[in-house]
């Protein structure tokens, strides 16, 4: 797919449609919880926001139909928005591969001002796992790359650490935590 785009514009998009999101606290909360392997909720999220864009983008050249790729983004950065550590099981998340695509609508919705196109694409998210299929072709294309993304982690295949740099990059440049330059242009 590098000949699509390259990895530094798909960096960008994330970016650019995903930042009212990213730059939350509430999103950074993902930081926290452990989802594959040593891959972080975010870092799987924001890796899954990649692979989407990658696949909507050849969609859009193969069928000549413009997809919401805002929403693809947003939706992918919050499909597993679920906010606990799924691992621990006798905390009573034993069914969360069924549960948790709900719980993170509900948390998303609570959160973020999200559009229905954003709701179906976290609450399809596991489909086949949970029966009903997605209703839009990003809510598709999301749930294939979570699966992709997931395989990745799983096996520690790396395939996003240049894309969740420059995420964490743009953050903490916007934080403050990161300067530029010389001080006197340093970011407040
Ligand atoms: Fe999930
Ligand atoms: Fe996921």
């Amino acid at each position: 797919m590098a000949e699509l785009v390259s990895e530094y514009k798909i960096a960008k998009e994330i970016y650019e449609h995903g930042k009212e999101i990213i730059l939350t606290d509430e999103a950074q909360e993902m930081k926290k919880f452990t989802q594959h392997g040593d891959t972080s909720v975010f870092e799987h999220a924001v890796s899954v926001a990649k692979y989407s864009l990658i696949y909507a983008i050849a969609f859009e050249k193969i069928f000549g139909k413009e997809l919401d790729k805002k929403s693809l983004v947003r939706g992918a950065l919050l499909h597993d928005y679920f906010l606990y550590d799924w691992h621990e099981k006798h905390k009573g998340h034993g069914l969360h591969g069924f549960t948790h695509p709900r719980t993170a609508a509900d948390n998303a919705d609570r959160d973020f001002d999200l559009n229905d196109r954003e709701k179906d694409i976290i609450s399809k998210h596991m489909f086949p796992l949970t029966p009903i299929p997605p209703k839009h072709i990003e809510s598709a294309i999301v749930c294939i790359a979570d699966k992709w993304c997931a395989i990745c982690e799983t096996f520690k295949i790396d395939i996003s650490s240049y894309i969740i740099y420059r995420i964490n990059f743009r953050f903490d440049l916007v934080r403050g935590n990161i300067r530029i330059g010389r001080e006197s242009h340093a970011l407040k």
